[in-house]
């Protein structure tokens, strides 16, 4: 079996460690750095997607804990 891992960052892309293939929407294989890990966006703010660009920084994404939790003390706010 092989070693995979996926780690969620707080507040950006997700890390995807070990052998594991990456396909686009129609089934075709997406290139990858062999051996090495590769991030992937869930902002949506990505120009390189499927892969992470940086941009969830400069748009300030925040992922669902930290979203949760703006959004409690915002409704809180009143
Ligand atoms: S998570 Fe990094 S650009 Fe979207």
């Amino acid at each position: 079996m092989t070693d995979v891992r996926i780690t969620v960052s707080k507040n950006g892309s997700l890390k995807v460690e070990g052998d594991v293939p990456l396909y686009d929407h129609e089934g075709n294989a997406v290139e990858t750095r062999e051996g090495r890990p590769y991030y992937l966006c869930r902002c949506g703010g990505s120009t390189n997607k499927p892969f992470c660009d940086g941009t969830h920084s400069k748009i300030g994404f925040l992922g669902a804990e930290a979203a949760v939790e703006a959004a409690d003390r915002s409704e809180g706010a009143d």
